[in-house]
């Protein structure tokens, strides 16, 4: 059978400033495949995709939809010509209920002489939802009560009110836990499946490979290929993203469980949300994994060690001189660190520059005896973060507004590196952040652990907290289900068990 082409982009180019983000790309999509877009943070994926999608426009260059040229206007019109785009970034009203949220830009079709018909809109929402399955999201609800992954799934809903002919799908996995991947690759099967096409963005080359008939990787705004069938494996992948051969070692390459035997924090009893009772220990020099369901509790669980949210029973105690930390200012003094799963929300003042933002909790350090901060230590102490992640961003000025996805991340993260916290407590560190810089995160744990400071990652992502931690527990419904310790024949589904 011959294919059909859908969607065609010819020399594409789109500059921000001296910032060149795409750089003559031709892109062909046909009709009944699931297109992978793959590249390093900032090679321009979401980008040219928003373009697709009708969010930002080209600076030159043409498409063709089915044919016919395709220039859309907003991205209502796009999704009245078939394009439908889950973005990366949170794209929900928190203020506004979830059917609001799946009808934007749409009310009208809903109005009479100018009233908005709502239980009429409510009830379609609803009936989205069910059918992506997705039911159990209540169309009525404050968009703000849901949590990071219903929201994301809301958005899924928001892209099907339209039916579109092409899906795409913006580095939106790492934001979901198990229930939202279900539902998301049950709808890539069905737009496969009914000959329709998707476009998907992931970091997660296993991912990329169960899903994908063909992967186009972008660097630097270029096209560099495009891999079929059983050309699209991770070395494949990887070789072509960073445009060298890749080093074995990602995780940790030792297998043995290590830490000291001194207790540097202290969890004693606590309750907040969905955890009651719950007690824990954090070690010097350990690196301790927390994982489970999103749903859990241990998103919860680091805010209350942080002391972002009270526990309503029990302390959370640094041993060494007996502070208990009731507040993240207290944290912080006492040199902890803490990286937020929802970054836009809490991590990051997106209005700020990447200088502002790294010195933010680094200020402790950077002071010297009468708390004055010179602008040269500030700058280097930013420029240092910058190439230590390799942030790519015009320099340390620049505003996070206008950075990818992944280089959003990368701040946070040098965020709390800066100021050499003695505890991190890290919620999804590496979402959406490229395989190559992921890797220099995992040394830089490692580099932190051999100092005598103590790490806690929370995360979803398995072979991540099989890589590197040194214990791990495991979490179902509020409460500890299972501890493991670093070995080499742990395997994901032993952990599985204990979760689900
Ligand atoms: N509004 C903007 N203003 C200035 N520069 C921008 C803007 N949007 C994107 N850029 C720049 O364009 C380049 C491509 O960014 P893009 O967001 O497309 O990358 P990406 O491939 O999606 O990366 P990631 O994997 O991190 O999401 C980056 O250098 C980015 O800083
Ligand atoms: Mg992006």
């Amino acid at each position: 059978m011959k294919k059909k082409p859908i969607l065609r982009a010819m020399q594409v180019n789109k500059n921000f400033g001296p910032t060149r983000a795409l750089v003559d790309v031709d892109f062909l999509l046909y009709r009944g495949e699931v297109h992978g877009l793959i590249g390093e943070n900032g090679s321009g994926k979401s980008t040219f995709s928003s373009i697709i999608a009708g969010v930002q426009s080209a600076d030159s260059g043409s498409f063709e939809l089915n044919g016919e040229p395709y220039l859309p206007r907003n991205m209502v019109d796009a999704q009245n010509r078939g394009v439908g785009m889950i973005v990366q970034e949170q794209g929900t009203i928190g203020s506004i209920d979830v059917a609001s949220n799946i009808f934007t830009g749409r009310l009208e079709e809903f109005s009479k002489f100018g009233f908005v018909n709502m239980k009429q809109i409510t009830a379609r929402a609803q009936q989205i939802l069910n059918d992506i399955g997705a039911g159990d999201i209540d169309a009525s609800a404050p968009t703000m009560s849901l949590n990071f992954e219903d929201r994301k799934i809301v958005e899924m809903a928001r892209v099907m009110v339209a039916d579109p002919d092409i899906l795409i799908v913006d580095e939106t996995t790492t934001a979901l836990a198990m229930k939202g991947r279900k539902i998301l690759f049950d709808l890539i099967k069905r737009f496969r499946a009914s000959d329709k096409a998707v476009i998907f963005i992931s970091h997660d080359l296993g991912e990329l490979m169960n899903v994908c008939d063909r992967v186009t990787v972008l660097r630097d705004g270029r096209v560099i290929d495009t891999l079929s069938g059983s050309d699209i494996t991770e070395d494949s992948m990887r070789r072509l993203m960073v445009g060298r051969e890749f080093e074995d070692h990602y995780f940790r390459s030792d297998f043995v469980c290590s830490y000291d035997e001194e207790v540097v924090l202290d969890a004693q009893h606590i309750t907040y949300g969905s955890f009651t009772n719950l007690s824990l220990q954090l070690h010097k020099g350990e690196i301790l994994g927390i994982c489970g369901l999103s749903d859990c509790g241990m998103h919860e669980l680091g805010k209350v060690l942080f002391g972002i949210e009270k526990s309503l029973t029990g302390r959370v105690v640094l041993p060494q001189d007996g502070t208990q930390v009731k507040n993240p200012h207290i944290a912080v003094k006492k040199g902890m660190g803490y990286l937020s799963k929802d970054r836009d929300r809490e991590s990051i003042i997106l209005n700020a520059s990447i200088l502002d933002n790294v010195e933010l909790p680094s200020m402790r350090l950077l002071s010297n005896a009468v708390g004055y901060i010179s602008a040269k230590s500030e700058r280097r102490l930013a420029q240092e973060q910058i190439d230590v992640l390799k942030i790519k961003c015009r320099g340390p000025k620049q505003r996070l507004t206008e950075l990818s996805g992944g280089n959003k991340q990368k701040v946070v993260f040098s965020k709390w590196l800066g100021c050499d916290s003695d505890i991190l407590i890290l919620d999804c560190a590496t979402r959406g952040i490229d395989v190559g810089v992921k890797a220099a995160i995992y040394r830089l744990l490692e580099q932190i652990k051999k100092k005598g400071k103590s790490v806690i990652l929370i995360s979803e992502e398995l072979p991540e907290m099989i890589g590197m931690s040194d214990r791990m527990l495991v979490m179902k419904d509020g409460k500890i289900t299972a501890e493991f310790r670093r070995s080499e024949d742990l395997s994901e589904e032993d952990i599985i068990r204990y979760m689900i």
